[in-house]
This record gives structure tokens, sequence and C-alpha cells, in this order.
């Protein structure tokens, strides 16, 4: 094992993080199925795919490293939603707190020397920048809309790159 324990637990548990955020977003996913409406129910799917990427890039490295997976099950995450607007907050709280996350494994990375993690998780602190842009360019887009949800069904369907996967380099 080339990495150390510690490092190892805190990249176990980023892992339960990013399926944590699966759910979440696939439960967001329903929400807007249920609502009628294509284009961002497509589009939350495709982000909890790329979040289950995430999970896995982590695990991979672990494996790689020699450090033994461990998982854990993922807390609860929201399942009801008032509107389209608290829905697509809830996404961006997410990717607020997983930006913190990964910044303290940085941390956690460099208080331990171990430039192999370190190196590891640039990819990540560059991803969340793109993510939190993402919902809050969407987020800007359902208060605009003013209800009229149809006008961000087309601004997703215009603005929203549609290969799952193209960003995780997978
Ligand atoms: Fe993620
Ligand atoms: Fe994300």
């Amino acid at each position: 094992m080339i990495i150390k324990p510690n490092v190892a637990e805190a990249l176990n548990t980023q892992t339960t993080n990013e399926f944590t955020n699966m759910f979440a977003y696939l439960v967001i996913s329903a929400y807007f199925d249920d609502q009628g409406l294509p284009e961002l129910a497509a589009f939350f799917l495709r982000q909890s795919e790329d979040e289950r990427l995430h999970a896995m890039k982590i695990f991979d490295f672990l494996l790689e490293t020699g450090a033994k997976p461990t998982l854990t099950g993922t807390p609860p995450v929201q399942n009801d939603f008032v509107n389209a607007e608290a829905a697509v907050q809830y996404a961006l709280d997410q990717e607020l707190k997983t930006t913190g996350q990964i910044n303290d494994l940085v941390s956690i990375a460099l208080a331990a020397d171990d430039h192999t993690t370190h190196n590891f998780l640039q990819w990540f602190v560059t991803e969340q920048v793109e993510e939190v842009d993402t919902m809050t360019r969407l987020l800007q887009t359902v208060r605009h809309a003013q209800g009229n949800l149809l006008r961000v069904e087309d601004y997703v369907l215009r603005n929203m790159p549609a290969i799952v996967g193209a960003e995780a380099g997978v």
C-alpha cells in the first residue's frame, strides 16, 4: 500500500459521499420526470451517472494503490421538493458541500506528504469548478424562467452536454 491509512480512510469516505450524490441526483431526476419535464429528468440522470463514475474513480484508485476499499451505507438524501428551484438549489448545495470535501481531502494528502493522492485529487479539484458553475447557471435559469419550466427545458437541451462520462474521461 503506497498511501497512508488515514488518507485511504478519507478517500473511502469520499467514495461514500460521491455515491450519496448519485442517489441525490437520481431522486431529483425522478422528481422532474414526475413533473413531465424530460430534459431536466435526463440531465439529472446523467449527473447521477457522473457521480457514480466519480465514486468508481476513487474506488479504482484505492485498488491501484493497494488500499482496500471499504463501503458504508450512504446517508439519506432529500426526496421531496416544493418546486423546481428547491430541487436545483439542493443540487447546488450538494456540489458546494462536495467542493469542501475535496478541499479537505487535498489538505489531508498534503499533511501526509502524499503526492500520489494529491496528484490524483487534482482532477476532482478541476471538476468541482465545473460542477458548481453548471448548477449555479441552472439555478439562475430556473429563477429567470419565473415558473415557465419549458424555457428551462429548452436551456438544458441547448446547453447541457448529453454524453455521460465525457468529463470523467471514461
Ligand atoms: Fe462528484
Ligand atoms: Fe458533482
